[in-house]
């Protein structure tokens, strides 16, 4: 029986330190393995397929964001998350009245208004301003001074006035 003894210790010894040597395993049962489950409950070691956050916030999703309401102007009827985005008629003439006519009165009514309407534009009225919007964006974005740049005589209309035009005109009133 004493000849058995040691062996038998020895094997056991070998058995306990090797548990003991265990690495622990990722989350696909690999030891010592580099997987990670990601936030969308997915278990891999391939980062670059890792979950991503949507647009609404939702971790994996594929929504589209934009407007879904079918009443507004900038209707998108490919989306499926109302990104709060929507703009509604009525909207693009309260822009105009408070944003837009006040830049046209300040620097363009002395040429575009009343009996002078100046390379026939009358800058007074919605729908003309509305028309005019992209030959207007053309013309006072050019080189101040140069042809065609308006406020002819005057300076450029500032960076905050420019872009106050320019969301006018992505508005995509009618
Ligand atoms: C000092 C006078 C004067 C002022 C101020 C002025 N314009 Fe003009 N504008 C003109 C004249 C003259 C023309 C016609 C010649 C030409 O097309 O360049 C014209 C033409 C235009 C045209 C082209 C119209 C068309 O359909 O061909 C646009 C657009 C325009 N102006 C926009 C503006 C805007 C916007 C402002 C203010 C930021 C402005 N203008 C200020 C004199 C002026």
């Amino acid at each position: 029986m004493r000849r058995y003894l040691l062996p038998i210790l020895f094997v056991s010894l070998l058995y306990w330190s090797c548990e003991e040597s265990t690495l622990p395993e990722d989350c696909s049962g690999v030891e010592d393995g580099s997987a990670l489950v990601d936030s969308c409950g997915i278990c891999d070691d391939d980062p670059s397929n890792d979950c991503l956050l949507d647009c609404s916030g939702e971790w994996g999703g594929m929504n589209i964001c934009g407007c879904t309401e079918n009443t507004a102007t900038n209707y998108d009827s490919t989306a499926t998350f109302d990104d709060g985005s929507c703009i509604s008629g009525l909207t693009c003439e309260s822009y105009y009245n408070e944003n837009i006519s006040p830049i046209f009165s300040n620097n363009c009514y002395t040429c575009h208004s009343g009996s002078t309407t100046s390379g026939g534009l009358n800058l007074t009225l919605y729908i003309n301003s509305l028309n005019a919007m992209e030959t207007i964006l053309d013309r006072v974005t050019r080189e101040e001074g140069s042809g065609g740049f308006m406020p002819p005589g005057s300076s450029k209309l500032t960076q905050s006035e420019i872009s106050t035009l320019l969301t006018f005109l992505e508005m995509d009133c009618e």
